[in-house]
């Protein structure tokens, strides 16, 4: 069964994001992974049956991997398990959702960049080198990059959460005012931390994670990794295979998407298209494709 917008009666509903629907359970919180998905900022009026499975599958699998590093908020993503109230919407919420510790959000976004992209690359061009480096934000970098250019090491870039609009990229000292040091520099350590080994792993299996955004929170004073981690929703994904520094990489899941939305005469101010059935195809092989990759298995 598709869902592509959760209604579970009297359970309240903290969030509706793009993508997914969060409910409070008073000290937890509920995620649902729909099958929305969004292109060019709009949630699209089709769903990707089982996307949402996918992305949950992989947060699982991701927090299962990093909880080393450092603790996060998973408390289980088995249905059977999950609280009385729940029960009634199990073909809402099996395999799709996670029960996760609520936290106090630190409203700072963590990025860690290996590859410089994006938002990333287009400060980087503004700013001025001086013998031979260029600051980014707080991290030294070598002048000349190309677009898609893989860094020497990867660096930490953070930007505010904005509630609306869009996030701001800002400095490391900017956000040592706003969180003290020591905090952002428990950030920055932690971040690196778990995007290199993320990185590292992905990269055996043929995905380039090219970077990557991270929330963290506090529980009982303990800082804790929160939100979905390292799915293509919060990082670049590219294919290793044909990735060439200087070249605009393609998106490992969405460029089917994004190649017909560009190719049709929407004008992206307005309701976006249907996709055809043979896009939500081929979208969907990707997403099983990356997720039989990276977690090793399809999706129950
Ligand atoms: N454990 C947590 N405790 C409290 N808030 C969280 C936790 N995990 C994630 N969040 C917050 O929940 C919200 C999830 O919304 P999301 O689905 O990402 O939609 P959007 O970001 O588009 O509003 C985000 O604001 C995120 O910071
Ligand atoms: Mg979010």
């Amino acid at each position: 069964m598709s869902v592509m917008m959760t209604n579970l009666g009297d359970v309240k509903l903290a969030n509706r994001g793009k993508v997914r629907d969060i409910y409070d359970l008073g000290d937890e919180l509920l995620f649902v992974a729909t099958d929305r998905i969004s292109a060019f900022d709009w949630v699209l009026p089709n769903s990707i049956p089982d996307r949402g499975k996918i992305l949950n599958s992989m947060s699982v699998f991701w927090f299962n991997f990093t909880k080393d590093i450092i603790d996060n908020h998973l408390i289980t993503d088995d249905f059977n398990s999950y609280p009385d109230e729940l029960k009634p919407y199990r073909d809402q919420l099996e395999g799709r959702s996670m029960i996760v510790k609520k936290a106090k959000r630190i409203d700072i976004e963590c990025i860690a960049r290996g590859y410089i992209i994006g938002s990333g690359y287009k400060d980087y061009l503004k700013i001025k080198p001086e013998n031979g480096k260029v600051n980014l934000h707080g991290n030294l970098l070598p002048e000349g990059l190309k677009t898609a250019d893989k860094l020497p090491e990867p660096i930490f870039t953070p930007s505010t959460k904005a509630d609306s609009g869009h996030d701001e990229n800002i400095s490391i000292e900017k956000t040592s005012e706003l969180l003290g040091q020591e905090l952002t520099e428990q950030l920055k350590e932690m971040t690196i931390a778990i995007y290199k080994k993320a990185a590292d792993y992905a990269l055996t299996k043929g995905i380039i994670i090219a970077d990557t955004k991270f929330e963290f929170g506090f529980l009982d004073n303990k800082l804790i990794l929160i939100d979905e981690i390292l799915s293509p929703d919060s990082s670049r994904f590219w294919p290793a295979e044909t990735y060439k520094p200087g070249e605009n990489p393609s998106s490992y899941d969405k460029q089917f998407v994004r190649d017909y939305l560009a190719g049709c005469d929407w004008d992206k101010n307005s309701e976006p298209p249907k996709l055809p059935d043979e896009i939500v195809n081929k979208t969907l092989e990707k997403y099983k494709e990356a997720h039989r990759k990276l977690v090793g298995k399809d999706i129950d």
